[in-house]
C-alpha cells in the first residue's frame, strides 16, 4: 500500500481502492515514476492506490493481466516504450499493445543513459568500445528482459559499435542495477531515472546520454554525439493505461488525476531530478497518448523487426 487519500468531504471515485500495476520488480524506473504519481493521485482522488509489482517477460506479464481486467477503472498500468510499443514487436502476446488499453495520458519521458561499473577501467565512451572489441564477449550488459528497452538500446550499441557482449535478462531494472552497483555485470542502457541516484552516489560510471543536448539535472554527462555514437538517440517515455472499455468519464477523472500530479510543484521537482521531462499540459490528454503510441509503434516495430530482435 503506498498512497492513502486523507479522509474528504468529496464523493470519494471510484467506490473501491485502485490498483496500479507496474509491470517491473520495485525499486527500478517505472516503479518509482508509479509511486510518486500515485501518491499525488490519491490525494486528488480520495481515494486508496495499490501499488503492485507484476513482474515478468518485459512486462507483458502485467500487460495481459490488465488487458483482461475488469475495465472500471480500479486496475490501470504505468508502462513505456517498451511494454506498449516494443513487446508487441518482440513477443507473441495475448493481447494487443495498442487496441486493448485505453490510454489515459503520457506522463514523462527522459533519455537513456550508458553506464558501467564502477571499477571498469575505461574513462569515457571512446574507451569502453575499444575495451568491448579487446574483449569480445567477456562483458555483460543488464536489462530487464529479452526485448525491452535496455535490451533494444544495447542491441543497437553492439551494431553501431561492432562489440560483442552478453546480455543478462532480469525482472526490472532495479535488480539489474543492484548488480552493476556490486561490480556483477559490466554495462547497463539505463533509464536515466534509475541511474541517476547511482551515479550522483558515485556508485557507477556514466559514459552518454541518448539524447542531443544534456541533462539539466547531470550536465557533466556527455551526449552521445559528443562522446562518439552521434545520433544514438532514444527516448524511454512513461504513460498510463487502463482497460480496453473502461467508460470515458472514469478514464477522464484519472487522467484529471494524473494533471493535477504533473501540475504539483513537488512532483515536478522529482522528476527532474530524475531526468524525466513532463509533457506541456496540452499534450497531457487521452488522446495525445493514444496518437503518440499509435506513432511509436509505426516507428519502431520495423525497427525491431529489421534488426531481428526477438524474446529469447
Ligand atoms: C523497470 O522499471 O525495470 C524498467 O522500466 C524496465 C526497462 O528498462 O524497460
Amino acid at each position: 500500500l503506498v498512497a492513502s487519500a486523507a479522509p474528504g468531504t468529496t464523493q470519494p471515485f471510484p467506490s473501491r481502492p485502485i490498483t496500479l500495476m507496474v509491470p517491473f520488480a520495485a525499486g527500478g524506473p517505472t516503479d518509482t515514476l508509479g509511486r510518486i504519481l500515485a501518491e499525488r493521485m490519491a490525494a486528488d482522488l480520495h481515494a486508496t492506490i495499490v501499488v503492485e509489482n507484476v513482474v515478468g517477460a518485459s512486462g507483458s506479464i502485467a500487460g495481459a493481466r490488465v488487458a483482461r481486467a475488469t475495465p472500471d477503472g480500479t486496475t490501470i498500468t504505468i508502462g513505456h516504450w517498451g511494454t506498449h510499443v516494443l513487446n508487441g514487436a518482440v513477443y507473441k502476446l495475448s493481447y494487443d499493445v495498442l487496441a486493448d488499453f485505453e490510454p489515459i495520458a503520457l506522463v514523462a519521458s527522459g533519455p537513456q543513459l550508458i553506464v558501467g561499473r564502477k571499477t571498469l577501467e575505461a574513462g569515457n565512451l571512446k574507451e569502453l568500445i575499444a575495451w568491448l572489441k579487446d574483449n569480445p564477449n567477456k562483458a555483460s550488459a543488464g536489462t530487464a528482459g529479452a526485448g525491452s528497452g535496455a535490451h533494444v538500446a544495447g542491441v543497437f550499441f553492439k551494431t553501431r559499435t561492432g562489440t560483442e557482449f552478453q546480455f543478462v535478462p532480469y525482472r526490472g531494472a532495479g535488480p539489474a542495477m543492484i548488480d552493476l552497483v556490486a561490480g556483477q555485470i559490466d554495462l547497463m542502457f539505463d533509464q536515466a531515472s534509475n541511474s541517476l541516484p547511482q551515479i550522483k552516489n558515485g556508485t557507477i560510471k556514466a559514459f552518454a546520454v541518448t539524447s542531443p543536448t544534456r541533462l539539466a539535472s547531470a550536465p557533466d554527462i556527455p551526449t552521445v554525439d559528443e562522446a562518439g555514437l552521434p545520433g544514438l538517440y532514444i527516448s524511454y517515455w512513461h504513460g498510463l493505461w487502463a482497460p480496453k472499455n473502461t467508460p470515458r468519464d472514469i478514464v477522464e477523472r484519472l487522467n484529471a488525476a494524473i494533471v493535477a500530479a504533473l501540475a504539483d510543484p513537488t512532483v515536478r521537482q522529482r522528476f527532474a531530478e530524475l531526468g524525466q521531462e513532463i509533457p506541456p499540459r496540452e499534450q497531457q490528454a487521452p488522446a495525445t497518448l493514444a496518437a503518440f503510441q499509435k506513432a511509436e509503434i509505426d516507428k519502431w516495430w520495423r525497427i525491431v523487426r529489421i534488426a531481428d530482435i526477438k524474446a529469447e
